[in-house]
């Protein structure tokens, strides 16, 4: 009786740590997918897609670089072309367009992730 116990305490533990209380490692990694999943689809993210992105899009090192990058990867979903694509429920505003390509759907909790990636990321 006690092991099962100690299991379903040790259950209930894995499922409640990524309730918001993930140490900043998990949600560097959450951003960290999150960037390669949706947004490597146009940007250069890092080494995982560094040939990669479209042409004319910038890549993630050199927005980070940029002085008030903070400001821009904060508020990407509301800036051109994302809009058209990307929905951040509960960020957004309403799409009155159909999408011109398979949309994205995020949660506030990845654009905090990918905000503490962005931070991390080294920019050489
Ligand atoms: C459909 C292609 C596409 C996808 C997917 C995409 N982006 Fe972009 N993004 C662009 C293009 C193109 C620009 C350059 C826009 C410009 O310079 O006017 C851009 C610009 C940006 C900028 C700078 C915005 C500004 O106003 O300076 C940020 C920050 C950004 N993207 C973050 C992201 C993040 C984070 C994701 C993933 C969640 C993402 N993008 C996914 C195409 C895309």
């Amino acid at each position: 009786m006690r092991r099962i116990l100690a299991v379903l305490c040790g259950l209930a533990f894995i499922f409640w740590l990524p309730a918001g209380n993930a140490p900043a490692s998990d949600l560097n990694a959450a951003g960290k997918r999150v960037a390669e999943e949706h947004c490597s689809r146009c940007h250069v993210v890092g080494e995982a897609n560094r040939m990669g992105g479209i042409g004319s899009t910038p890549s993630f090192a050199l927005l980070r670089r940029m002085r008030d990058w903070e400001e821009r990867y904060s508020s990407f979903f509301a800036r051109n072309p994302h809009p058209s694509v990307i929905t951040v429920n509960g960020l957004s505003e309403a799409r009155t367009l159909p999408p011109n390509a398979v949309p994205i759907t995020l949660t506030e909790q990845q654009v905090d992730a990918l905000m503490i990636y962005v931070r991390n990321m080294k920019v050489e």
